[in-house]
């Protein structure tokens, strides 16, 4: 189970975050929606320390972090058991898809290079990369990255997953497959709060929907909650304006 409560954050004037309150129990899958710059990503970020928050708590099963004042051990205990996707997946362009997935394991995690390669391979064939591993980033398409991204995010056995706008960055026709891997993840019981887009996606993916607006989350609930019984009038604009594009 994680836990956010009360986060808070600003960026000088700004605003961005104004005490969101969020509980993902173990196994469930969050998706968060939201117009550009209500503050999705950098409530993302604050649950790894990516970003500081101002104030609030976070509960990740029995760690217990005052997120304002946690120290390097917090933060650690917490960077261990949460692993981020990003929509830039941020591999090493001078090694392979295998050593980047091992990148963690070995340097953060120090285990030996046998153990991790094993992690490796084997996270990257469940990622359906097993005939790509000693490729490098550029002899990938983006789909495939994206889905090394997953894989070293994986290798390290996190109890949740942050995944921010994990296709955003493809070519449409590479969406469906990276959606397909997390969807298969999705179904194998790993925790996600998956910030996205993809409005079919989040419906069909998630346990509990999130609507993030100015801030803060607006409306929460189940996928027909939020995409058929929709309550608040800023969700229904935002739906209509996405249905639009
Ligand atoms: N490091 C930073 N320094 C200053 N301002 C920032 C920083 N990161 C984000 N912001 C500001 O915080 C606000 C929220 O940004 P954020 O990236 O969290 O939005 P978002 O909901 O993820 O948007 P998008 O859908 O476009 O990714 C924006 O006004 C942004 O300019
Ligand atoms: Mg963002």
């Amino acid at each position: 189970m994680i836990k956010l409560e009360g986060i808070e954050k600003s960026f000088g004037n700004n605003h961005v975050l104004r005490g969101v309150d969020l509980t993902v129990n173990t196994g469930e899958v969050v998706s968060i929606i939201g117009a550009s710059g209500s503050g999705k990503s950098t409530f993302l970020r604050t649950i790894n320390f990516l970003e500081r928050a101002d104030a609030g708590k976070i509960t990740l099963d029995d760690i217990c972090v005052d997120a304002a004042n946690a120290d390097k051990k917090d933060i650690l205990a917490l960077c261990r058991n949460t692993a981020m996707v990003f929509q830039s997946y941020n591999l090493f362009q001078h090694r392979t898809a295998l050593e980047n997935v091992m990148e963690a394991l070995t340097i953060v995690q120090k285990k030996p290079v046998q153990e991790a390669r094993a992690i490796a391979e084997e996270q990257l064939r469940r990622v359906g990369l097993s005939d790509r591993m000693n490729y490098y980033p550029h002899q990938l398409s983006g789909g495939q990255q994206q889905r090394v991204g997953i894989a070293r995010a994986l290798a390290i056995n996190p109890k949740v997953m942050l995944l921010d706008e994990p296709t955003s960055a493809l070519d449409p026709e590479m969406v469906g497959g990276v959606l397909d891997v997390i969807r298969s993840i999705a179904e194998q019981g790993l925790t996600m709060i998956i910030v996205t887009h993809e409005m079919a996606f989040a419906r069909d993916v998630s346990d509990r929907v999130a609507f993030f607006a100015d801030g803060n989350i607006v409306e929460s609930g189940t996928p027909e909650d939020i995409f058929v019984n929709t309550r608040e009038t800023r969700t229904k604009d935002f739906l209509k304006h996405m249905l639009a594009r």
